[in-house]
């Protein structure tokens, strides 16, 4: 019988005041696509960079092919064939997609029209589509995923490590992507996947190995045998997840209002193009499209953080269009961007630090920050939120992914805000953390805040949202009842064919 393709066993990975990784053990069969599960923060990134090269375990062993191997950097690991693809692409923007393919690792004897050639023949071979002579800024987050996953192939890697790729992926890219693994497998090679969608979990992988508390709960279970609920289960543990269930809605006054909005971006195109839109009181405005858009310019525009080249927007009947970001949670703002750790949190600062930012002017003695209140008030919310933190000193970027979201968006929930403005808030999320997120959006609303949710997920806006308003390059391309509208039509405006 061959060797497993990986075989780590006894991972060991300790941080200050947090155990990343307790014993964990994880056999990836050569051809086969593995999913890696588990909640937020049970050690799926940590043990993955055990593997890859990032860190090097501090006990436990790593078999490639049956040989133990111990990477010091995450170029050991590719030169062994494992290559990693991380949640936040390492890419040269001003470089080209050929150029970024092969950064590193070009024949010295091709000049760039063979390498162009090359890589297109690669991408090819995989059923990518892909334009070597591109530069990277200019394509999506889906289009550059592929110029990441195409670096490892360049470099021939056995086993590809994919750390929550689809999570942004629009729909179409998502399927697109399970069709490459599929040809990978074929080839022989192993796919990792870590995701927390379950329906892609059951479609594109064949085994899965759960992880909980840093340890491994379940081995290597066959796909075939389980659904998403036994997967849930398995990763959660007996606790019931709580479906939601919204009612319909009261709307009531106009709390925020974006009136003929144009906001051109840095390369000076124009981002948002003439958008008038409004949220009212106790509804939920959900706002669908292919990331790039226009999207986020739109939310960083309402929040004070980009400027509006024409238009205006009024929160709680306040001309803000001028104000600073201060003021426009003055008046009644919550913001929670796409950008958590370079716009909505600052990565390097203490967890208490990020947690009392919002709130800080309450937590007073005097003129100064009562620290005794400020962390108080930043274990609550830990509490409330379900934060899995280990010590409070520790950096915010020390925090995984979904811990990350969960406190941001705990801050920003605190004091009851009356117009909530959230890009893709349930993004890497758990199950359980997604019902909750979801949960809270709907008391919010109920309380009666207006809520503009930026979402790639159309289940989730169909679930959640009111109304749907569809962008797509920059405009409105439609405005739906989510009662009335099929998925289809949705996708149609999505694509701007209206
Ligand atoms: N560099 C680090 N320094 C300190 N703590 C860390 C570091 N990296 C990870 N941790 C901690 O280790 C634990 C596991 O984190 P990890 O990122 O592996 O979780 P995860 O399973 O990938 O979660 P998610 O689904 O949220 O991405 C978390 O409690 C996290 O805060
Ligand atoms: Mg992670």
């Amino acid at each position: 019988m061959s060797h497993p393709a990986v075989e780590l066993d006894g991972i060991w990975k300790r941080f200050p005041g947090v155990i990343a990784n307790a014993g964990a053990s994880l056999t990836v069969r050569p051809g086969t696509v593995h999913a890696v599960l588990g909640g937020n923060g049970a050690g799926k990134t940590t043990l993955m960079n055990c593997l890859a090269g990032v860190y090097l375990p501090d006990e436990g062993t790593v078999r490639i092919d049956g040989e133990e191997v111990r990477f010091s950097s995450p170029a050991d690991a590719l030169s062994a064939g494992i290559g990693m693809v991380h949640q936040e692409f390492r890419l040269v923007p001003v470089f080209t997609v050929a150029e970024n393919v092969v950064l590193g690792a070009a024949p010295s004897v091709l000049d760039m029209a063979e390498i162009n050639q090359k890589v297109a023949a690669l991408a090819d071979r995989f059923g990518f589509e892909a334009e070597p002579t591109r530069p990277i800024w200019q394509l999506s987050m889906g289009e550059r995923q592929r110029v990441e996953i195409l670096k490892a192939l360049w470099r021939d890697a056995k086993v590809l490590i994919l750390d929550e790729p689809t999570a942004v992926l629009t729909p179409q890219e998502a399927v697109e992507l399970g069709s490459v693994l599929r040809q990978m497998v074929s080839e022989g090679r192993s796919v990792i996947f870590i995701s927390h969608k379950l329906d892609e979990v059951t479609s594109f992988c064949d085994e899965a190995t759960v992880l909980r508390d840093g340890k491994t709960v379940a081995s290597s279970v066959a796909i075939a045998d389980v659904d998403a609920g036994q997967l849930a289960e398995l990763m959660v543990g007996s606790v019931s997840v709580q479906q939601v269930a919204p009612r319909d809605a009261t709307p009531g006054d106009v709390v925020l209002a974006v009136d003929n909005l144009t906001v051109v971006d840095s390369r000076g195109i124009t981002a948002v193009d003439d958008i008038s839109l409004s949220v009212h009181s106790g509804e939920i405005v959900g706002i669908a499209g292919v990331a790039g858009n226009g999207q986020r310019q739109l939310t960083d525009t309402i929040a004070g953080l980009d400027v509006a080249q024409a238009g205006t927007v009024t929160i709680s009947g306040t001309d803000v269009t001028a104000l600073t970001t201060r003021h426009r949670v003055d008046a009644g703002l919550a913001y929670v961007p796409e950008d958590r750790l370079g716009v909505g949190l600052a990565p390097k600062l203490p967890i208490t630090h990020n947690a009392v930012m919002r709130g800080y002017r309450t937590m007073r003695r005097g003129p100064m920050l009562s620290w005794d209140r400020a962390r108080a008030y930043a274990t609550g919310l830990i509490e409330k939120f379900d934060v899995k933190i280990g010590r409070m000193e520790a950096p915010m970027a020390s925090l995984s992914g979904g811990n990350l979201q969960r406190l941001l968006l705990g801050r920003e929930l605190s004091d009851d805000p009356r117009v909530l403005v959230a890009s893709q808030p349930t993004r890497g999320l758990d199950v359980a953390g997604v019902a909750a997120i979801q949960n809270l959006l709907l008391e919010q609303r109920d309380a009666g805040a207006g809520v503009l949710m930026v979402s790639e997920d159309l289940d989730e806006l169909l679930a959640l949202a009111d109304r749907i308003v569809v962008m797509s390059e920059g405009r409105i391309a439609g405005e739906f009842d989510p009662k009335q509208v099929s998925r289809t039509e949705i996708g149609e405006a999505m694509m701007g064919a209206q």
